[in-house]
């Protein structure tokens, strides 16, 4: 086991989180073309900070924080922001794009599972289209240190490509998605960009995530799966139970 600084010290079993899965947004033309495929947008990050109640003084970690479009807008806002991320590459444009605003969030190059949350806890951590780069025993795992990170009551937000279908119409609901959110190249993700993304990711279904999401210790306040392969999940932290 190593130790670096901001990360805590993993099994040598432990999931290899900085070894890029699926496609690999880390390279530098990656990230370059990342915000345009993405479609990052800033009026979508406040419209979701305004709903999670983030402003001057919340503390935001950010977890799979990629070109950290929503942690420089929670900062703008006078939020404490933490992006996390494992990529060296997204960091470095996250941090261009704080200097471009003038806020000066925290950045972490770190995982889900070994981020050292030093800050004070939490109220607000948020996750989006990034926890599926984990297979499911270590979603649950990076769920559970996402919980403790929050404050008792405090809010994780969970965005992701997850499966609300009848598994036995899973063919069809995944060739759809791949027809019809494939552009062709130089415009947007690729065909071979959501292909990939269903062969080799680790997207899971929504009654799996339920699962996990109270196991770690975290209610579902709301739930939506505006598309059969996308959703969120808005969960507040259980207080802790007292032990006579
Ligand atoms: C599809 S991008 C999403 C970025 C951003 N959250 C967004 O909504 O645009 C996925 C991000 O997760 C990061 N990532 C992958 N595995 C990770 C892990 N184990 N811990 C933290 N970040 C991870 C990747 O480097 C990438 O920046």
């Amino acid at each position: 086991m190593s130790q670096t600084e901001g990360r805590r010290s993993r099994p040598s079993w432990s999931f290899p989180e900085y070894t890029p899965v699926g496609t690999d947004l880390n390279s530098p033309s990656a990230v370059a073309s990342y915000d345009r495929n993405q479609g990052t947008d800033i009026a979508v990050d406040n419209a979701l900070l305004d709903r999670l109640g983030v402003a001057t003084g919340t503390c935001l970690v950010d977890l799979g924080c990629g070109t950290g479009s929503l942690v420089v807008q929670a900062a703008r806002r006078g939020a404490e922001a933490h992006g996390v991320d494992v990529g060296q590459e997204m960091l470095v444009h996250a941090r261009r794009r704080a200097r471009q605003f003038g806020v000066t969030p925290s950045w972490h190059q770190a995982g889900f599972l070994d981020y050292v949350h030093r800050a004070a806890p939490a109220d607000v951590v948020t996750t989006k289209s990034a926890l599926h780069q984990l297979p499911d025993f270590w979603k649950q795992q990076a769920l559970l240190h996402a919980a403790a990170m929050l404050r008792p009551g405090g809010t994780l937000y969970l965005w992701d490509v997850m499966f609300s279908f009848d598994p036995t119409e899973a063919e069809d609901h995944l060739q759809q998605w791949i027809d019809s959110a494939s552009r062709p190249p130089g415009e947007g993700f690729t065909r071979t960009d959501f292909e990939t993304h269903v062969r080799e990711e680790f997207s899971t279904y929504t009654w799996i995530l339920e699962g996990m999401i109270e196991r770690a210790g975290l209610e579902i306040i709301s739930r939506s799966f505006p598309r059969s392969t996308h959703g969120e999940f808005v969960c507040r932290k259980r207080p802790p139970t007292l032990r006579a």
